[in-house]
């Protein structure tokens, strides 16, 4: 375990060097593209490009775990997350490169991305950004558009540098030349990475992205670079029909293993920053969380989203049994009408045993039996089954429990427009008063008075997935988060005196790429 890891100050300096690159933000859509029937050679490209980005995305945290404001770093809670993507990073670059390959093998796994993307059936499909996060501030999003090139020969033209996809050309100067072309043009190239047909290292040696800063030097040396590159996960898969040498399995396997190790050490780590945040409320004695604080929140457990969604999906796609719906952990056919249901019973029974009711209100469903969609499952019954837990509880608290037989139903009705699947969930539990309003989506902000021994210290363990039925104020601003995660939305409405409506709005076109905060 992590105890006691500490971060020293040559692993700051790796932290701060890769917290200067931009994430790479990826789309629903080219997750299942990319990991159909995954031959071993497209697994290892899978594992190259996230042994790039897992440790740009976690130094990106360290980073700003290490400068909260209002002293809230110094908790000792968040200082032990911070320890754990400290250590998680140190891992991953760490990690025992690839061994020696043949010419022949490198060339198929590493060649250069003009050659895949000149044939369309080899692309993914390009992403959008979400319409709904513009108000946020989304810095890799803008990183990305504006300096879309990378190390290996950012320089001269400006065009798309063949070694820029750090996935594709994860290998120093990658053997098979053709990193080599147009590099270090115009000094910005920096020779970093640009091995020149140095001997293959293992991409986990390389600083194959141009730090910001020298990025931001390109741009003002008005170079134009290819803004289209960003916008694809993966390079595209490589066929099934190549015999790859033992060499290439075993080192998915290792590395598939290293990702299991470090999901598991960061399985705590929503309630363990709630506690942290608990800790900063005692010792400044404040009652509500400021506006930076949660924006930093939402921002921190949309990044652990993303990076808890990408390192699932590579354990999956390494270790799960091919199925006809699945790739990795995201359903091709995810039913709406079943999840929901699923949700509906599970969210009623939580009520039930909470107030002691023989039977909760009541929910009807209205959605179209035959409805799916590419999703992930487990986000969407996380989301409904929050949303129900509120509606059931505003609903028996206000009719009270004595009035079991005559509580009103709960209503959720499934649409598909164009772009999106909406879900309206209506109760009538006596809505909101406006002057809450605009609490409902702060982490920790909830009416429930919980007893003695029910706190998070005690009670909200381990898993975003059991909570119990309300009290920690993560419901809403979480679900939020989640919906918005794949390019959807959470909206709620109030009627204060009668009744909510949640809106739920999930990208049916799953072309929406991540938002990288
Ligand atoms: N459907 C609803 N009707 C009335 N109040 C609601 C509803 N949904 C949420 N709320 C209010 O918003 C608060 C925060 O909700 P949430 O984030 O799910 O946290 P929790 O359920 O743990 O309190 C709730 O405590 C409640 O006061
Ligand atoms: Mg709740």
């Amino acid at each position: 375990m992590s105890h006691g890891f500490k971060i020293t100050a040559a692993l700051w300096d790796k932290i701060h060097h890769f917290a200067s690159f931009p994430q790479t933000g990826v789309s629903l859509q080219q997750m299942v593209l990319f990991g159909q029937n995954p031959s071993q050679g497209t697994l290892l490209k899978a594992s190259q490009f996230l042994s790039e980005e897992l440790p740009v995305r976690l130094a990106h945290r360290v980073k700003e775990l290490d400068e909260l404001p209002h002293n809230l770093s110094a908790m000792p809670s968040i200082e032990r997350v911070k320890n754990w993507y400290a250590q998680s990073f140190d891992e991953l670059i760490q990690f025992p490169p690839l061994p020696t390959l043949s010419p022949d093998i490198r060339r198929l796994l590493f060649s250069p991305p003009s050659v895949a993307s000149s044939n369309p059936e080899h692309q993914l499909p390009s992403s959008t950004p979400n319409p709904s996060l513009e108000h946020m501030l989304l810095v890799d999003d803008i990183a990305n558009k504006n300096f879309p090139t990378s190390l290996d020969g950012s320089g001269s033209s400006g065009s798309l540098a063949s070694g820029s996809m750090g996935f594709y050309g994860g290998v120093n100067g990658s053997t098979s030349g053709w990193a080599i072309g147009n590099g270090n043009g115009n000094g910005n190239g920096n020779g970093n990475g640009n091995g020149n047909g140095a001997a293959v290292e293992g991409f986990n040696k390389l600083k194959l992205r141009v730090p910001m800063e020298r990025r931001l030097i390109s741009i003002q040396t008005q170079i134009i670079f290819h803004s289209d590159w960003r916008n694809r996960y993966y390079a595209a898969p490589l066929s099934a029909n190549i015999s790859w040498p033992p060499e290439v399995p075993d080192y998915n396997k290792r590395f598939t293993k290293m990702l299991e190790t470090i999901k598991t050490r960061h399985d705590p780590t929503v309630t363990t920053v709630a506690q942290g945040v608990l800790e900063w409320k005692r010792s400044q004695r404040a009652r509500h969380i400021g506006l930076d604080m949660q924006q930093w929140l939402d921002r921190f457990y949309l990044s652990r989203i993303g990076i808890r969604f990408l390192i699932g999906q590579h354990i999956a796609l390494n270790t799960q049994e091919s199925h006809r719906d699945y790739v990795g952990i995201i359903c091709t056919n995810a039913n709406v009408h079943d999840i929901i249901e699923e949700a509906i019973e599970n969210a009623r029974f939580v009520c039930e045993e909470h107030y002691a009711l023989f039977s909760s209100p009541p929910v009807q469903l209205i959605c179209p039996n035959n409805l799916t969609f590419p999703y992930v499952p487990g986000h969407l019954s996380h989301i409904i089954f929050e949303l129900l837990k509120n509606s059931l509880r505003a609903v028996v608290e206000r009719h009270g429990v004595g009035n079991e037989d005559n509580f009103p139903p709960i209503k959720v009705i499934v649409v598909e427009g164009k772009e999106d699947i909406t879900i309206k969930i209506s109760d009538e539990g006596g809505g909101i008063p406006r002057s809450a309003m605009g609490l409902i989506w702060t982490y920790m902000y909830t009416t429930m008075k919980l007893g003695p021994g029910e706190g998070l210290d005690e009670g909200f363990r381990d898993s975003d997935f059991k909570a119990p039925m309300a009290g920690f104020g993560y419901g809403l601003p979480l679900s939020r988060l989640y919906a918005r995660y794949f390019g959807g939305d959470l909206r709620l409405i109030s009627m204060d005196g009668f009744g909510t409506d949640v809106y739920i709005h999930l990208n049916r076109l799953s072309s929406s790429r991540e938002p990288l905060p």
